[in-house]
């Protein structure tokens, strides 16, 4: 493993326990977490229903607060920040990609791209290139810019989803069971998308369902009732990566 992937974590949970109340109903759905994620790492988290994974893809994208317990971002203690920092940080550092895709339909793609760069008061002729340059990225050209996300199949959908979160140049992609809705060679296409993102030098975390999809990451941690319980290099080599 290079050297850069063993210094400062960008991303340290500390005993981190998250508790869900639904009136006099309590879920501890993170019990005691410690976890560490280094620069330019791919890893998948895996886990059952409701074992607590997209909890802790929330509190590793900074989009909850833990009921008790530490989160640093390149070692700055996220939980002093106030909430208008702390967003600052997830729009600026991290980018989402969900199951479901979340585009907007009734815009372009190159729109639909474009979204995030928006509040930040870049140019336009600059943001036209940074969404060109990210749809590249993922695999696409220009003939995809003025499409309706509908007009695009599954595959290219997430792509356009990708391309979106890493549009901002975000150090951490964050990704929430991406190949969860697509066939099994869009799904390839997908995971390709990541490892060739992570190879540019973005941090990736994928939580995934799917033990081929774990395999092409470096590491793989296993969650179960809001613990992680099991942690281990993956085995890339049997990987599908192999066989795209
Ligand atoms: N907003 C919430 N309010 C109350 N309980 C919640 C909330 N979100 C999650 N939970 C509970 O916390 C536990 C962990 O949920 P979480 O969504 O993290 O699981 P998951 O591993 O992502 O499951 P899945 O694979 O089905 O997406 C579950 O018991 C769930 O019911
Ligand atoms: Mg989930």
């Amino acid at each position: 493993m290079p050297e850069t992937k063993q210094k400062k974590p960008i991303i340290q949970l500390v005993d981190v326990y998250k508790e869900y109340r639904a009136g006099t109903i309590s879920t501890l759905a993170l019990k005691r977490v410690n976890f560490q994620i280094h620069r330019e790492q791919v890893i998948a988290i895996m886990g059952p229903s409701g074992s607590g994974k997209t909890t802790l893809l929330n509190m590793i994208g900074l989009l909850d607060r833990p009921t008790k317990g530490k989160i640093f971002f390149d070692g700055l203690d996220v939980l002093r920040l106030d909430d208008k920092t702390l967003a600052n940080l997830r729009n600026t550092k991290l980018g989402f990609v969900f199951q479901t895709f979340n585009l907007v339909n009734r815009l372009s793609v190159f729109e639909n791209v474009e979204l995030p760069l928006i509040p930040r008061g870049i140019p336009r002729g600059v943001r036209a290139k940074m969404v060109l340059d990210a749809i590249i990225k993922v695999g696409g050209d220009e003939s995809w810019l003025s499409k309706k996300p509908n007009q695009l199949s599954g595959g290219q959908q997430q792509r356009v989803a990708i391309a979106r979160a890493i549009v901002g140049k975000p150090v951490v992609l964050l990704a929430d069971e991406p190949t969860g809705n697509l066939d099994r060679a869009s799904a390839k296409v997908v995971v390709k998308t990541f490892l060739n993102l992570n190879k540019a030098g973005h941090t990736v975390v994928v939580v995934t369902h799917d033990p081929e999809v774990a395999n092409c990451m470096d590491k793989i941690y296993v969650i179960r009732d809001g613990e992680i319980i099991d942690e281990y290099s993956s085995n890339k080599a049997e990987s599908l990566i192999n066989k795209v």
